[in-house]
């Protein structure tokens, strides 16, 4: 995947991701045409009937989220659903807004990744940089790419669909396509001095 078309890896390889040990803890299911269909059939019928018998094998985020995390979170809520015209307390729209990530938003191929649950938390800081680097290859090669950890949820309906073994967890998905048009972008991110402490740095 994300190779160039003689077969070969180029520099924004995926398979080049840094790992602890070099154990490469990462497994990709790449899925397009009847296969990501059908999971997108399954998940989208699991969302429709019975969305809440179905929970993650790991936690994404804390219970209770302490500041600045929480004040970001709402942010993010008020912004994203504020740019779709969709109302905070609207919660039939905003299930119609989740039903889309199953879809993988329309894009041509989707991935499911998952990560050998018997590692540490070590292995998935290899995970994330891995994910990382399928969104920069993506960049790459003109694509634009969504890392989607609500896969997570149906772990249980993809696991028979996509043959994916026991010792093996559901971490996200991530949906890979040609750029919608090009949007302004719409998430603030924090000054660089809210989020690093320079030391030594005097001349
Ligand atoms: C690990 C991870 C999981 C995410 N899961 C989802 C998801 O399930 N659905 C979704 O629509 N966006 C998901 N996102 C996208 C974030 O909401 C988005 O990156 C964030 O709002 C910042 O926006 P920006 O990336 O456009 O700057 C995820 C992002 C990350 C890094």
């Amino acid at each position: 995947m994300l190779r160039s078309r003689d077969g070969r890896s180029s520099r924004y390889s995926t398979s080049l991701a840094p790992s602890g040990a070099n154990i490469q803890p990462w497994h990709v299911y790449v899925l397009s045409g009847a296969a990501k269909a059908n999971v997108s059939a399954a998940l989208l019928n699991a969302h429709e009937t019975c969305r809440d018998e179905h929970v993650s094998e790991y936690k994404y985020y804390a219970s209770e989220l302490p500041d600045p995390y929480l004040k970001r979170r709402q942010e993010f809520g008020r912004l994203f659903y504020g740019s779709l015209g969709i109302r905070q307390a609207d919660a039939e729209a905003r299930s119609r807004q989740t039903a889309k990530n199953y879809a993988f938003f329309g894009a041509p191929v989707g991935l499911i990744v998952t990560i050998d649950r018997r590692l540490e938390a070590g292995s998935w800081l290899d995970l994330g940089m891995f994910v990382q680097n399928v969104m920069l290859a993506a960049a790459g090669r003109g694509l634009q790419s969504c890392p989607q950890e609500t896969f997570s949820k149906y772990h249980r309906i993809l696991r028979p669909l996509l043959s994916i073994p026991e010792e093996q967890l559901v971490v996200c998905g991530i949906s890979v396509g040609k750029p919608a048009v090009e949007g302004h972008r719409l998430m603030p991110r924090a000054h660089v001095d809210e989020f690093a402490t320079f030391l030594g740095m005097e001349a």
